[in-house]
Formats: structure tokens, C-alpha cells, sequence
């Protein structure tokens, strides 16, 4: 037996924290348009990373990421494509000189001071009169959705005389490091110090700017002025405040070496940053299609803070619409480009959290789909609050959880296509809400949706969920329980607990699902960790999950149990007959590569591997499903062009071809054929039984046949009419969708969509 440690096993979150944001120490250095709720983060990455690991963010925001990591003992890494987000995460973590800080701010003060004393007292004539000579952003056109067109139009003239001449005044100061704090507060100010910012009875603090109500240049009706130097004296105070207890948490890991960087760039380079497989841990929160266009939104600040956005950086931008009009193949292709970058650069086994947004349930298959191409498993998703929440009345369900939840996956090695397995939604909900009545004797709608929200997004359902309005959900609920005089629901009387699904296909759920996360299990740890998700009304034993395990996994050396190679690969349970079934979605690609996909999907349901042809698999949604890399035969190097130019084979995993599949959608088959003699030559065992395919419309029929009958490959030495078989594309559509459903297959089925070529 080896004695080499056991890599530590993480085991995944699966709860939500209490979100407190406004507390956290750093919330108050510079304000930003999402800001993750740092504690969260602190607790994900505790967790996930280990201590003097690495931490990386490549959609940083404002930095909470970066500054939970330093303040937890890890290194971290920053991208963010934004400017202004650079430079606000970079202060974050930057080491501070309080006492340069405060004698810069007292040059700065006297600076100023005359300025101020002249704009507080002087009349609109006299305002209007002074002659501005100090820089301020002239000519810088805002985004076209702004309610002005220019940076400088945002500004009253009293305003514009102050921030131009405190600008001058900083500019002045010679100690780089506080001359940057001093602009960064600067910085701070803006949003308050514009005709974008006005004092709303629904706000807590009283005053808020448009920019961050609507995400976009909104000037209310009503702008609240305030005065620019009282502004920028309470930012500093808060500023270095938050700086020096920062200071404090960093302790001395922060004086370390490279401890910390921050590149403005795209977070798709970010392999220029980091050798692959070095990344312990990424927390990330990319955009989330049009609902902020954050290049537009800066303007203000970029142009005030002089910081120049090359077009080659805006063309990058992770968003839908915005200036640049993007569409949602562009936002897809920066995003996949990036989570590809993270997968190369994250160690193997590694974590990847993804703050994903309720708002925009609509992606989230693209961005599932997306995650499983480049290899990431996903393990769990946890229904996130990002900041505490008034359960008011709430007509979408998913609106409640505060839009948010974290979706955990982690880089595997070996990769598997796994469609999550699929519940009727009904059963579902009714499902969680039992156990999170029975677990509390009573719970509310709030209490039965933090534990349905997850359950649907892994039962692939969430897209169904989110067209459902609230009074669906309550509707679905009060069949089976009733509310009490509390607000709480109840099982209702007389009613049998645990049957909304039955109970032998809930722990083979809550079974796969957990060998399929960690691989092997002992049995204790199996039965402590189901046991738990099973209802007990049906006084489930240790027993009934003996029973099903034995069923579904193996264990090798008696102690640790693993799943069947059928039951790992696939998991869609027909349960409750096939309605509601999951059938999985292809992506966009050409017709030809959409049905070798389909048949690559097929191998993987039947325990096969699948080589693709050289041609095919440079098509990215080809190339990643990971087709072997070489085939077992052996041939001549012509023979071998030809047969590695076939559109898909399904393969032993040591690359033996078992099945060949050429797609002919008008071209004549006649090379198909001659690539098909060519692998018989080397794989005789092939024509056996027809395992050779061709696919076609079924329209093309009649050609077909008259093409093979009219070629050389009848009769003598290869006899091809009788190792041929055809699929025409309508069979594979129907016979995809059903088998699909299916928990597993033989690969044999796959007979049962072929033809033979029509009798001469
Ligand atoms: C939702 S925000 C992140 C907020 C952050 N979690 C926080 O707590 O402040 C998304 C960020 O992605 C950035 N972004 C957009 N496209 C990008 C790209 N291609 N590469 C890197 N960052 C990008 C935006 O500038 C924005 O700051």
C-alpha cells in the first residue's frame, strides 16, 4: 500500500451566509455598481483555497475578491477589462502611508481653500463670470442612453469650478503613493458630486446618483448639490480609515513579495498572467448580459481620472448592447474564452465559483453547457443572498433570493458529459417544501424557496421556474400543504409524508448525485450524507440504501463504493413517466456537426469513447467534448488519412473502433465509402453486424442506393452492401430525443434507428 497522503477532499458549500455587505471595513472606499458581499467571499475562500494559495478574479469589479484573499492569508490575482476597476481594486490592496496621506490632504486643503470660500458665497452671474483655467474633461461624449451628451454637462457650474481646481490642487502633490489616495478619493466623490445625484425618500442614506438607480446617465428633476469639499473631506476620513484597519488585516502577509497583482485587461489573457495549473481558487462574478454596459458607465470617471479605453479594450467588453451594440454571440464568445482561460490556469481538482444572477436565468444553459464543454464539473449551486432581504411580495419566486446564487464547480480531468437528472418541477418543489416543513415543523414560502431554488437549478429546471410567478408556486404548494395561522406551511393532515417521488428513485438521486461529486465514498459517509436529504415518513433504513447501491455502484476493495460506468456517464431518471424528461440542448453549430454531436452524446450515454474526425473536431463545440486523440489500428499512412477524415466513431477507450458514422447531407457517398473500405481493411471486426453507418435525409434515399449499387464496392472483395447500414436524419432527431431521455443505453441501441439499404 502507498503511504503518500491523501490529497485533502473539499467538500462543497452548501448553505447561504447572511450577506453583510455595508459592514464589511472596505465597503466605503469607492463605490461600485455590484459589489459582491465580502463576507461571503471571505467564506468561500477560506474553504476553497488554502492558506498561502493563490486566489484569482478575472471579472474583479471593485476588488472584494482580491481584498477578502489578502485579508484571509492568500495571494491574489485581479483582471478586470475596466479602468476605474483596476484602479479601485489596486487602492484596495495597496499598502497605505497614513501619514504622507494626511500631510498631502492638508496641501491640498489650503490649495483649495480660497476656491471654496469664492464658489460657496458667490452669485450665479459671478459664477458664471469666473474664468475657469483649470483642466477639467472637455469634449469627452457620454454613452447615447445619457440624459446629457457631454462629461462636462453633468456638473453645475459651482460644481465643475470646485472638482476642477481640487483636481489641480492634487495633481500638485509630490508623494506618489498619497497622491494616488488623494485622487482615488477624488474618484469616490464623483458620483455625489454631479447633477446625476439627488436625495430619494426610498433610499436609506437619503441621497443616491442615477447612475447607480438606473445604469445610465439619468439626471433627476431635482439634483441635490452638494458641496465638493465636504464631500471630499468626509471620503478622505473614511478612506484612510478603512485603509488603516485594512492595513491591520493584511498584517504582515501583505509585505511579502508578490502577494498581489491587478491587470487591467481582458479576462480571456488571462494565461498571460499565470502559468497553467497554478490557481488554487477563482470567485468570480462576470457581467451578466445587458444589464449594465460598465465601459459606457465609467465614462464619467475615466475621463476625470485620465484613463484612456483603446477600441481594441472595448471590443471585449463581456456584455449584450451597450455603445458597441453587441449581440449575445459576442458575449458568449468572450465568456467561453475566458472560463477557458481559468480552466487552464486553475490547479487540477481546483474550485471555480460562479456568482450567477437570477435576472438572466435565460443564459444560464448556454453558460452550463459552456462550463461542461471546457471540462468543469458542476457540483452544487447555493441560493445566495447578496444583501439582507424584505420578503415582500414578490411576483417571480426567484426574485426573493436577492438574484443571486453561487454555482460551484471544479476543473476534472477526466471529463464527462453529465446531464443533471431530471424531476418532474412539481415534484420538485414539493419535494423540498416537505422536507423543509419537516425539518422545521413548519416553514415559510421564504424557507421553502431558499431550498427549491438550488434543487430546480439542479434538476435543470430553473428556465421553467423563472416563467412561473409567484401565485404558480403558492398554487403548486397549497395542493399539498396548507398554511397556518403563523404564515407557516404545514403538511396536511392525514397525509403521508415522503411520496411525492417514490422513495427507492430518491435515494438513487441523492446517491448519484453524491458518488458522482466525489468519485468513492465509504458507506458511512454515504448514509450520513443521504439520509439526511430522504424525508424519513417512510422510515428509509440504512438498508434501502444498501439495497440501491448495490444496484447502481461497485465497490472494489470492500470498503469504498463507486459508481457503475453507466450511472457516472448519465443520470436523466425517467421518473414519473417521460413529460417532463430532460433532453439536451445542441448548440449552435453547422447541421453536418449538430448530428455528430448528438452521436458523441449517444457514446457517452453508452459507456463509449468517441473519436472524431480531423476535419470536425477543429469545430470548438466538437473539439470539446474531448475525442481521443488516436485510434488502435494499424494502416497504411493513405488508408489512415482516409479513415481519420470519418465524421465520428465510437471507440473503446483505448481507441479500437466499434461503430462509424459518416453524415451525408448532399455530397455523393462515394467518399464516404472509400473511407469506410479503408478503416475495414484495418478493423475487419467493423462490418460485422453493419456497424458501419451512413446518414442521411431520408429524402436521399433512392440515390443513395442507386449510388451504392452503381459503385465498386459491391460484391467481391468487400461485399459493403452487406456491412452498410443507413439512419436517415429524421430517425436520429426522434431516436436522439428519446434515448437521451433515457437513464443509460447499450450501444447496440443504436440499431434500433438504422435501416438497411433498400433492396435493389
Ligand atoms: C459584476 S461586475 C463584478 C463586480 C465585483 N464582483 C465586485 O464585487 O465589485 C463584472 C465586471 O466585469 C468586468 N468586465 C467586463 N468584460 C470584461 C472582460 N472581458 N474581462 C474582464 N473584465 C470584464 C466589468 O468591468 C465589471 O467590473
Amino acid at each position: 500500500m502507498s503511504n503518500s497522503p491523501q490529497p485533502k477532499v473539499i467538500e462543497p458549500i452548501r448553505r447561504a451566509f447572511p450577506a453583510l455587505k455595508a459592514q464589511a471595513w472596505h465597503y466605503k472606499l469607492h463605490p461600485y455598481y455590484t459589489k459582491q458581499p465580502s463576507n461571503v467571499v471571505g467564506e468561500y475562500i477560506r474553504h476553497f483555497c488554502p492558506e498561502g494559495g493563490l486566489v484569482v478574479d478575472p471579472f474583479c469589479g471593485s476588488g472584494v475578491t482580491g481584498i477578502e484573499a489578502l485579508a484571509n492569508k492568500r495571494r491574489t490575482l485581479c483582471i478586470d477589462l475596466e479602468p476605474l476597476a483596476t484602479f479601485i481594486t489596486r487602492m484596495g490592496l495597496a499598502p497605505f502611508d497614513k501619514d504622507a496621506f494626511w500631510e498631502a490632504y492638508r496641501q491640498v486643503e489650503q490649495e483649495i481653500k480660497p476656491v471654496m470660500e469664492f464658489v460657496r458665497k458667490a452669485s450665479p452671474q459671478e459664477l458664471e463670470k469666473y474664468n475657469l483655467i483649470e483642466w477639467y474633461p472637455r469634449g469627452v461624449k457620454l454613452p447615447s442612453n445619457a440624459d446629457r451628451e457631454y462629461v462636462e454637462e453633468l456638473f453645475g457650474r459651482t460644481q465643475l469650478i470646485s472638482l476642477a481646481h481640487l483636481h489641480s490642487a492634487i495633481n500638485k502633490v509630490d508623494h506618489p503613493q498619497a497622491k494616488e489616495f488623494l485622487f482615488f478619493v477624488f474618484s469616490g466623490i464623483l458620483s455625489r458630486a454631479n447633477i446625476t445625484y439627488h436625495i430619494d425618500p426610498k433610499h436609506a442614506g437619503g441621497g443616491e446618483s442615477g447612475i447607480f438607480m438606473v445604469f445610465r446617465y439619468w439626471v433627476p428633476p431635482h439634483p441635490d448639490y452638494r458641496d465638493v469639499w465636504k464631500l471630499f473631506q468626509t471620503r478622505a476620513r473614511l478612506v484612510a480609515a478603512a485603509k488603516e484597519k485594512g492595513d491591520k488585516f493584511y498584517g504582515d502577509f501583505s509585505k511579502e513579495q508578490n502577494i498581489f497583482q491587478v491587470h487591467c485587461d481582458t479576462a480571456e489573457n488571462l494565461g498571460k498572467y499565470v502559468a497553467p495549473g497554478t490557481v488554487d481558487y477563482i470567485y468570480t462574478d462576470p457581467p451578466y448580459g445587458a444589464h449594465i454596459a460598465y465601459l459606457d458607465l465609467s465614462t464619467m470617471w475615466h475621463a476625470w481620472l485620465g484613463m484612456d479605453v483603446a477600441p481594441e479594450m472595448r471590443a471585449r467588453e463581456a456584455i449584450e448592447n451597450g455603445d458597441q451594440q453587441f449581440d449575445e454571440k459576442h458575449y458568449l464568445e468572450v465568456l467561453q474564452n475566458s472560463f477557458e482561460a481559468m480552466f487552464k490556469a486553475l490547479k487540477e481538482d481546483a474550485w471555480l465559483s460562479l456568482v450567477f444572477h437570477h435576472k438572466e436565468t435565460n443564459l444560464w444553459y448556454n453558460i452550463r453547457d459552456m462550463m461542461r464543454y471546457i471540462g468543469f464539473k458542476y457540483v452544487n449551486t447555493v441560493a445566495q443572498p447578496l444583501a439582507k432581504q424584505t420578503f415582500h411580495k414578490v411576483k417571480n419566486p426567484l426574485r426573493v433570493l436577492g438574484e443571486s446564487l453561487i454555482v460551484n464547480f471544479q476543473k476534472s480531468a477526466s471529463r464527462k458529459i453529465m446531464e443533471p437528472m431530471t424531476l418532474p418541477m412539481a415534484s420538485v418543489i414539493k419535494n423540498s417544501a416537505e422536507r423543509a416543513i419537516y425539518s422545521r415543523s413548519g416553514a415559510t414560502t421564504e424557507e421553502i424557496l431558499r431550498e427549491v431554488v438550488p434543487e430546480l437549478f439542479e434538476a435543470n429546471l430553473i428556465l421553467d421556474a423563472a416563467s412561473k410567478n409567484m401565485g404558480d408556486i403558492l398554487g403548486i404548494l397549497a395542493e399539498d400543504f396548507d398554511q397556518d395561522n403563523n404564515g407557516q406551511w404545514q403538511i396536511r393532515e392525514g397525509r403521508k409524508v415522503g411520496n411525492f417521488i417514490p422513495p427507492k428513485d430518491r435515494i438513487k438521486y441523492y446517491l448519484i448525485n453524491y458518488l458522482r461529486r466525489e468519485g468513492k465514498a465509504n458507506f458511512d459517509n454515504i448514509v450520513t450524507t443521504v439520509l439526511p436529504l430522504l424525508v424519513n415518513g417512510h422510515r428509509l433504513t440504512q438498508q434501502d440504501i444498501s439495497d440501491v447501491l448495490n444496484e447502481i455502484a461497485v465497490s472494489y476493495d470492500g470498503v469504498h463504493w463507486e459508481l457503475r460506468e453507466r450511472d457516472r456517464l448519465q443520470g436523466v431518471m425517467p421518473l414519473l413517466g417521460e413529460r417532463d424528461a430532460f433532453e439536451p440542448g445542441i448548440p449552435s453549430s453547422t447541421h453536418h456537426n449538430q448530428q455528430i454531436y448528438k452521436l458523441a452524446l449517444l457514446a457517452e450515454k453508452a459507456g463509449l469513447s468517441i473519436y472524431i474526425g480531423k476535419q470536425e473536431r477543429s469545430d470548438p463545440m466538437l473539439a470539446r467534448l474531448k475525442p481521443l486523440p488516436h485510434l488502435n489500428l494499424q494502416s497504411s499512412p493513405e488508408d489512415m488519412k482516409r479513415i481519420e477524415q470519418i465524421d465520428i466513431m465510437w471507440a473503446q477507450p483505448d481507441g479500437t473502433p466499434l461503430w462509424a458514422f459518416e453524415i451525408e447531407e448532399s455530397t455523393t457517398i462515394l467518399s464516404a465509402l472509400e473511407r469506410f473500405r479503408a478503416l475495414l481493411m484495418a478493423a475487419p471486426q467493423i462490418g460485422i453486424n453493419r456497424r458501419l453507418v451512413i446518414l442521411a435525409p431520408r429524402s436521399r434515399r433512392r440515390k443513395l442506393q442507386q449510388e451504392l449499387t452503381s459503385s465498386s464496392y459491391i460484391g467481391h472483395p468487400l461485399f459493403m452492401e452487406n456491412k452498410l447500414n443507413y439512419m436517415y436524419f429524421e430517425d436520429l432527431e426522434l431516436g436522439f430525443s428519446r434515448l437521451s431521455r433515457q437513464f443509460s443505453m447499450r450501444a447496440e441501441e443504436i440499431r434500433s434507428l438504422c435501416q438497411l439499404p433498400p433492396p435493389k
